[in-house]
């Protein structure tokens, strides 16, 4: 399975800490945050991985990341996206690097305590179609929310008004070759963008989405409460991490997340 990160965008709503960066390139607590989604994809044991960004930063993701060796990674592919068109927009750009292979897209600013190996695992196994990881949130309005039914998700709607539960669809989303085929039919919603909760619903649509609910923490990082709650996430996992002597920040003398 291919890995994807989602790091594009203009992040308008962190205006004006993204006036002079790209949103992926700030800190959470002591890494930019791209480096979070990418150590998601590679702790799943994906190792093949590109990075989608955009406007005026994007050569600076080449010098920050270049060929990967922080994450233990011999290359690493990037790809630029040209305007504002929307996550879906964004991951069209991909069809060329995923050749055919299942894709694991994780969006740039989502962060995680835990791990996604077991989902990808499971999706290894899937004959066909597609995989959501859902987390429960007090703040489902922010988000894609799942309304499931008889143990199947039979419907996502986009930040809506009366959220119909509490599942807020995280940014992590797995899916087969044929999800390049589905950006192609999307008309741009409302915001003027190509939606991934549209892709979604035409895998629920088609009877192929699955889905599992994602352990730890989960945060997006998009809006200035969200980047400070990411923050003292990733801050407090560290503390507990050092307190019990964890070999990595033995290793590296440092604490790490
Ligand atoms: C995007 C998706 C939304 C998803 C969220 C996860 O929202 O559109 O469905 O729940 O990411 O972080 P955004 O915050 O980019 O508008």
């Amino acid at each position: 399975m291919k890995g994807i990160v989602l790091a594009g965008g203009s992040g308008s709503r962190l205006f004006p800490l993204t006036k002079i960066t790209n949103k992926h390139l700030l800190p959470i607590f002591d890494r930019p945050m791209i480096y979070y989604p990418i150590q998601t994809l590679v702790d799943a044991g994906i190792r093949d991985i590109m990075i989608v960004t955009g406007g005026r930063n994007s050569g600076d993701f080449l010098r920050l990341l270049a060929n990967g060796k922080e994450f233990g990674l011999k290359h690493i592919n990037y790809t630029y996206q040209e305007g504002e068109g929307g996550i879906a927009d964004a991951l069209a750009l991909a069809e060329h690097f995923a050749d055919g292979q299942k894709i694991c897209v994780v969006l740039g600013d989502n962060i995680i305590e835990g791990d996604v190996k077991s989902a990808v695992e499971q999706f290894r196994a899937q004959e066909k179609g597609a995989h959501i990881l859902l987390k429960e949130v007090t703040d489902a309005e922010r988000f894609g929310v799942a309304e499931v039914d008889g143990g199947k998700v039979v419907g996502i709607e986009e930040k809506p008004k009366r959220p119909k539960s509490n599942f807020a669809v995280t940014g992590i989303y797995m899916y087969d070759a044929t999800v390049f085929e589905k950006i192609r039919t999307l008309v741009p919603s409302r915001r003027g963008e190509l939606e991934i909760t549209d892709v979604n619903n035409a895998y629920i649509r088609e009877g192929t989405m699955t889905h599992s609910l994602l352990h730890g923490w989960w945060t997006d990082a998009g809006t200035f409460d969200s980047l400070l709650r990411a923050a003292n996430l990733v801050a407090q996992s560290a503390g507990r991490e050092a307190e019990a002597g964890s070999p990595a920040s033995a290793v590296e003398g440092t604490v790490r997340a």
